[in-house]
């Protein structure tokens, strides 16, 4: 018998499409082990203010198909710092929570690390659609966000078919260009630009559109990652409209930038990510019960692992570049 008479489980950092599917599984799977679980509400921050909630079988009924996360989200400051975690260690001793499973990205995970440390044993389950975490080859969000961007982008092109226009469409990732490179190859983009590689305008867009023009093409569609025109972006240079300004200049096709933004981070999750995060939510209670704490799960080659959270912060993980030439060279 398991020493875990009750879990927590959370989510933290961006929603992704599936995190219902993992609090679902995690829910489901503890119940029948005998397990008491309760949600979290907001991530660390619902944990430091004691806002629980008893999970039941019907508290997730209905929710597998649903995107977002029902028990909400955050990113906590506070819980960056090491009062944070003393107040959420106290807070499980006082709430009788004995292991708890996180989902999110790598910054959940740092949370997740510091509070086993203190002896509250937790599982992370890689939550993103970005799909930039080191240690999996997939993280729950991505397919569904993916194939969000591609109906979107399918709807731009019949109206820059319509219009002769060429579109740049800004997509998600923060600092990774993984949906931008998915959604180029899925759409038959003419262009991709991402944060991983040096992007030079001419040689990467101007010089194949002017080719294509003297073809007789009258439509674009150029996919740019934020990690290159957003905000946030490391260099940025220009956003998405100063770069179809730009392109419009140059090649004289009348451009326009659409920023897709949140919409590609809810809706229901594809199967994909369903089945995915209904298999992880199921091998990180298992790992409590068996007494394991201060783990990762990951997918590595279609199976599910799992790795200690430091090995798991410290992996690098990159586009496929393998992708990326194929794209270039079916453009
Ligand atoms: O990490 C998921 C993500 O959607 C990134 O793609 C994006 O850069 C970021 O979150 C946006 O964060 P926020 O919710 O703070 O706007």
């Amino acid at each position: 018998m398991s020493h875990m008479k009750t879990i927590g489980v959370l989510t933290s950092g961006g929603d992704a499409p599936g995190m219902n599917a993992v609090i679902r599984a995690v829910v489901r799977t503890a119940l029948f082990s005998g397990i008491k679980v309760v949600g979290i509400r907001r991530g660390y921050a619902g944990l430091m203010e004691k806002s629980i909630v008893e999970m039941d079988l019907p508290s997730v009924s209905g929710t597998l198909q649903r995107g977002g996360t029902i028990l909400g989200t955050a990113r906590s400051k506070e819980f960056r710092e090491d009062a944070g975690v003393e107040l959420a260690r106290r807070n499980c001793i006082e709430l009788g929570i004995d292991g708890i499973v996180v989902a999110g990205g790598d910054g959940s995970f740092r949370g997740a690390r510091a509070l086993s440390e203190k002896g509250v044993p937790c599982i992370g389950i890689p939550c993103t659609i970005d799909n930039d975490i080191g240690c999996t080859d997939y993280t729950i969000g991505f397919d569904t966000a993916v194939n969000t961007v591609i109906e979107l982008v399918d709807k731009l092109r019949d109206t820059s078919q319509s219009h002769s226009r060429c579109s740049i469409v800004e997509v998600m990732g923060h600092h990774c260009g993984a949906i931008a490179l998915h959604a180029g190859i899925c759409c038959g983009a003419e262009a991709v630009l991402l944060p991983e590689v040096e992007n030079d305008l001419e040689r990467d867009v101007l010089i194949n559109m002017r080719e294509a023009l003297n073809k007789g093409k009258t439509h674009f569609i150029i996919i740019v990652s934020e990690g290159v025109t957003g905000e946030r972006a490391k260099h940025h240079t220009m956003d998405a409209q100063q770069l179809a300004d730009l392109i419009e200049k140059q090649t004289g096709v009348e451009t326009r930038a659409t920023i897709i933004g949140h919409i590609q981070r809810g809706g229901a999750p594809t199967s994909r990510d369903r089945r995915i995060g209904s298999m992880m939510g199921n091998y990180a209670v298992k790992l409590l019960k068996g007494g394991v704490g201060n783990r990762v799960v990951s997918m590595r080659k279609n199976v599910i692992i799992d790795y200690d959270i430091t090995e798991a912060l410290e992996q690098y993980k990159t586009i496929n570049f393998e992708e990326l030439r194929t794209f270039n060279e079916i453009r």
